[in-house]
């Protein structure tokens, strides 16, 4: 084993693709409130947090609402949101998400989830993965989101591992940006043009194998 000791790994986008479902629910908001909203826009989402996101498609579709009514369209996006997870099935995880978890733990690293999502727990119960996770951090554990690091630090900590052993995986531009400011290796899932801080960058965790993750050192 090399000195890398912990893969942290980002949910919507690395391990599975839950971005449409975020678009569609986020999309029929948009619509009520008489709007439009693209996948482009959706693009921009990525890693952002529920609260957030909805500020910035308040702000695309030029409506303004109190802070109340925002709790109220946040929670039902989500319901909308859930009712579409609960019926994921296993066959939903990405290409080589699950064989490379399961190569992981084989190897004795450390596995822990760095999610912004709320919603991670039915996600990984639905897909049948929890049970590769030593840790899960997400939107219910951390008070900042990316790219501020602590989602990260706090999946370090929860492993006994230091940042500097750690190795992050992530899809999103703040995602890559909050394991570099954690002090971590990041491996970026997508495009380097995109992802352009990132140690290495693979089309998906397909591509991943325990040698180039030793070949991050
Ligand atoms: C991130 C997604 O993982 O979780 C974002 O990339 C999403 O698009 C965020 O807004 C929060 O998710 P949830 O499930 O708590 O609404
Ligand atoms: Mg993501």
């Amino acid at each position: 084993m090399s000195q890398i000791q912990a893969c942290l790994f980002d949910l919507d986008g690395v391990l599975v693709d839950t971005a449409v479902y975020h678009y569609k629910a986020w999309k029929r908001l948009a619509n009520e409130l008489g709007f439009d909203f693209t996948e482009i826009q959706n693009e921009e989402l990525k890693g952002i947090s529920r609260v957030k996101s909805l500020e910035l498609i308040l702000g695309w579709g030029g409506v303004s609402k109190t802070e109340m009514e925002k709790t109220e369209l946040a929670t039902r996006k989500n319901n909308w949101y859930v009712n579409m997870i609960t019926q994921m099935q296993p066959s939903e995880i990405l290409p080589g998400a699950k064989e490379f978890l399961i190569a992981l733990k084989k190897a004795g690293y450390k596995t822990a989830l760095g999610s912004a999502s709320k919603n991670s727990g039915v996600i990984l119960e639905k897909v049948g993965i929890t049970y590769l996770f030593d840790a899960i951090i997400d939107g219910n554990s951390v008070t900042a989101s990316k790219p501020n690091p602590e989602v990260f630090l706090k999946g370090a900590e929860a492993v006994g591992v230091t940042p500097e052993a750690c190795v992050v995986f992530e899809d999103a531009i703040a995602g890559v940006e909050a394991g570099k400011a954690g002090g971590m290796k990041v491996v970026g899932i997508g495009l380097p043009e995109v992802l352009i801080n990132a140690d290495l960058v693979v089309s998906g965790l397909h591509e991943m194998t325990l040698e180039n993750l030793i070949a991050l050192n």
